[in-house]
């Protein structure tokens, strides 16, 4: 493999000069920035002096380090899409960080290899927002949405040897957002250098368009730059499975340098690309003027056929399903907006486990990262782009640039995510209020055209909420995919109205509960708020426009044309406390499946008992520490995939319970509304169809605080200054059973091959910060995340609190 990949380190110079004579070179700009906030004159220019900035690392956000307050980015505004009639002053709506202003970054870099007849382009992965790019001293480029990727060519303006400066000013306006943005240079920025002559940034196309378990069609175009006549060039590619062989073979001559280069292969008994089994191949094609080689470009991509029809719905493969997804937002809790693998990937470990398949990048375009993970681990992905076109939601939101930027905002997203196998749609918008509008319709229409232009191969969605306009005014009937946010009870209507035959829930549920807190009486209930911010986990919580989550189930399950679902949310994020948006300290959602600090909440079980069919789930709520309430109901819920369940309180029977259709709730929880409470045990014993006893799960009444029990999510990491290990510590009495309402100070502690990096406990109110090494645990627990040295050894992190026994935890680094 030619392409090289690495930290473009100037004191390390000369251990990077030997992939010079390669044709290609990327390397990652991360370490060695200077980076300071606010307005700084003539930082753009090479000579200035910025050796008192803070010296940081990229991927960086300048705003997570907080400290949260309830003025940052203030709002007082009226939420049309919750339907709120007045406007009050919202104090966490984009999460009480930071982010509002300017910040300016520069990187003093050389670039090895650069010479006469070399081309050097600067990619962004994402910088947060507004970002104007200086290559000494000149203006190489600017670009508005933080969210999208973005490239200059920067040949003109680097030095022919020597140091280059790179500056870069970013901006963030207030009322811009309505969620956490992060801010910063907070994915990763690259340098690639090539020859004049070469494979551009996204220069390729890859499509299978037929496919089937024989044999699959694989057609590539790549689009060559810089060869100005096309004498003597012809382009080599190869096709490599996973286990590296190759598997087809083609060469051909250039006929046009104006036109991208089609090449067509056939594979035999391709292993086809599923959530279940992600195969994944390689093309891998080689650029040659004459004998000379130009450049070599490696493109990753699956084999996978989908459609998406009237009479059956989503096929991937040939094969119907119904999307068990989740919508989630860019940021990654603790860590804020800046990317991070590990974080990504124990994210998508985490819902593959819950027995989810798709994720949609709410609201906007998603870091490459997860793109890749999402190809390799088997999740699919609807690649949403914006939350806002020309009619707008923000004072300062994307409606401030939709005229100019959209379509080169849309192109980005398309030449990058088009060869990603998982990406199986994508989304030009959510909640749009331009549904309402006259010419809401051909503002679709315009861009979804351009989606098919440049991706035939997809289908195009949005997310819409005002389902009367949208489906009155013709906006739902020019989308391929007709996506409904929170309509499940008019499923029927939409189906009956529109002319594509199939429905999607591209936001559903959005459940409101907060981990480990239950509240009675136990009841529905629609924007409930409580006087300590959190929600009941009872999961009948909701907002006034959303659902509980069988509400949704009973659609999905009993009719056909809908095609599937996007909860929301899988993880709670930065921002949008509803139903607490007024109600400051909280700032943090409540919708997630998962808290702030990735642990799971009830509702993870609920989905996980429908959604994973290969292993079996069975979890009781509440907990059953319950000093006071002896006596007074307090209902017994069980999340199970058995049929059937019987629950014990100190060994009494309180009856058996099976799913049945008398109600929504009834079908897919087992209820036993009567409890009243004793100390002690509960206990169930879950049946099988035929009445036999499979499992049971007992939850017992927890005693005082004793000690800290710690499990991390990796056995080792790796030793690159990057990788993480999430420990969860959990306090417990002397039994080992959780203390459910321990609220304890815990302290931390790392040595060895490694560093304490932050930590959570998924409370939406606390404002303690997550980069000190100390917080309190939230209904007993809370996830302390450790980042490997670059050298290997073992990383031992001591956890400690007050009056408890402290626990170790050692990690082997490699
Ligand atoms: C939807 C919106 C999401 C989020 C959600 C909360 O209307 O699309 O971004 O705000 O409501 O329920």
């Amino acid at each position: 493999m030619r392409i090289v990949k690495r930290s473009l380190l100037v004191a390390l110079l000369a251990a990077c000069l030997h992939s010079v004579a390669q044709e290609r070179q990327e390397y990652l700009l991360e370490k060695n920035w200077k980076f300071s906030k606010g307005e700084q004159l003539n930082a753009w220019q090479p000579g200035f002096n910025d050796a008192k900035w803070q010296k940081v690392s990229v991927p960086h956000d300048w705003a997570i380090t907080g400290p949260f307050d309830g003025n940052n980015d203030l709002q007082n505004v009226k939420i049309v899409q919750n339907g709120e009639q007045e406007a009050s002053l919202k104090a966490g709506r984009t999460g009480g960080l930071p982010f509002i202003g300017i910040g300016w970054y520069r990187l003093s870099f050389e670039v090895p290899g650069f010479k006469a007849g070399k081309k050097v382009a600067l990619l962004f992965d994402g910088a947060m927002s507004n970002a104007e790019v200086y290559v000494n001293g000149k203006k190489a480029g600017n670009w508005a949405y933080g969210y999208n990727s973005f490239f200059f060519d920067v040949t003109p303006f680097l030095n022919p040897s020597g140091k280059n400066t790179l500056a870069v000013r970013l901006q963030n306006f207030e009322q811009s957002s309505r969620w956490y943005p992060g801010a910063g240079l907070y994915r990763n920025v690259h340098l690639i250098v090539t020859n004049n002559v070469h494979i551009p940034v996204w220069g390729t196309y890859i499509t299978t368009p037929d496919v089937n378990e024989e044999k699959a069609s694989v057609s590539l175009k790549t689009t060559i730059a810089g060869a100005g006549s096309i004498q003597d060039l012809h382009l080599q590619t190869i096709i490599v499975n996973g286990a590296g062989q190759q598997v087809a073979f083609v060469n051909t001559p250039v006929k046009s340098v104006e036109d991208p280069v089609a090449q067509e292969f056939t594979i035999q008994k391709p292993a086809l690309w599923s959530p279940e089994s992600p195969a994944l191949y390689k093309a891998v094609t080689k650029v040659y003027q004459g004998s000379t080689l130009k450049d070599e470009y490696t493109t990753t991509f699956g084999i996978r056929s989908i459609e998406y029809n009237a009479g059956e719905g989503f096929l991937l493969n040939g094969k119907q399903r119904k999307f068990k997804g989740v919508c989630n937002h860019h940021d990654l809790g603790p860590l804020g907006a800046a990317i991070n693998v590990a974080a990504l990937r124990r994210q998508i470990s985490l819902l593959k486990e819950m027995g989810c398949d798709a994720i949609r990048t709410s609201h906007n375009m998603p870091a490459p990262e997860l793109v890749q993970l999402c190809d390799e681990m088997g999740m699919m992905l609807m690649v949403e782009s914006f939350d806002e076109w020309k009619a707008p939601k923000m004072k300062n939101g994307y409606n401030k640039y939709f005229d100019e930027w959209v379509e080169k905002d849309l192109l980005n997203m398309l030449h990058h995510f088009r060869n990603n196998p998982s990406n199986i749609m994508w989304s030009i918008g959510n909640e749009v209020p331009d549904q309402s509008t006259v010419n809401g319709k051909d503002i679709a229409k315009r861009l979804q055209d351009l989606c098919h232009k440049e991706d035939p191969t997809r289908p195009v969605t949005v997310g819409m909420d005002r389902f009367d306009d949208a489906v009155k005014k013709g906006f739902a009937a020019v989308l391929d995919i007709p996506g409904f946010n929170y309509k499940p009870h008019r499923y029927p209507e939409a189906q009956a109205a529109l002319p594509q035959g199939f429905i999607l829930g591209t936001e559903t549920a959005s459940t409101v509960s907060s981990r480990g807190v239950y509240k009675f009486p136990v009841a529905f209930y629609k924007n409930k708020t409580y006087n300590d911010n959190q929600s009941s986990s009872y999961d009948l919580e909701a907002c006034s426009w959303s659902q509980v989550p069988d509400d949704e189930f009973v659609q999905q399950d009993d009719l056909d044309y809908v095609i599937g679902e996007f909860v929301w949310t899988g993880f709670d994020y930065l921002g949008e406390p509803t139903p607490y948006d007024a109600k400051w300290p909280s700032h943090s959602s409540y919708f997630g499946i998962f808290d702030l600090a990735g642990l799971p909440k009830d509702r993870y079980y609920l989905y996980r008992s429908k959604w994973n069919t290969n292993v079996a789930t069975l979890h009781l709520l509440p907990h059953w520490t319950w000093p006071g309430r002896e006596g007074q109901v307090t209902p017994v819920f069980c999340y199970t995939s058995y049929p059937s369940a019987e629950l014990f309180v100190n060994g009494k029977s309180m009856g058996r319970q099976s799913r049945n259709k008398t109600n929504n709730q009834t079908r897919y929880r087992l209820m036993w509304n009567d409890v009243k409470y004793e100390p002690g045990e509960i206990k169930v014993v879950a049946y099988d169809a035929a009445g036999k006893a499979m499992a049971e799960q007992s939850i017992k009444t927890a005693g005082v605080p004793h000690h800290i029990v710690l499990q991390s999510d990796r056995k080792q990491i790796t030793a690159d200054g990057k990788d993480l290990a999430y420990v969860t510590a959990s306090i417990v009495d002397k039994d080992g059973n959780l203390c459910p309402h321990a609220d304890n100070q815990l302290e931390f502690q790392v040595k060895g091959a490694g560093a304490f990096k932050v930590v959570a406990n998924g409370n939406a109110t606390s404002l303690e910060p997550f980069q000190l090494p100390r917080m309190k645990v939230f209904s007993g627990k809370l996830v302390v995340t450790v980042q490997s040295a670059g050298k290997p050894g073992n990383l031992q992190l001591q956890v400690k609190g007050k009056g408890l026994q402290p626990a170790t935890v050692t990690i082997p680094v490699q």
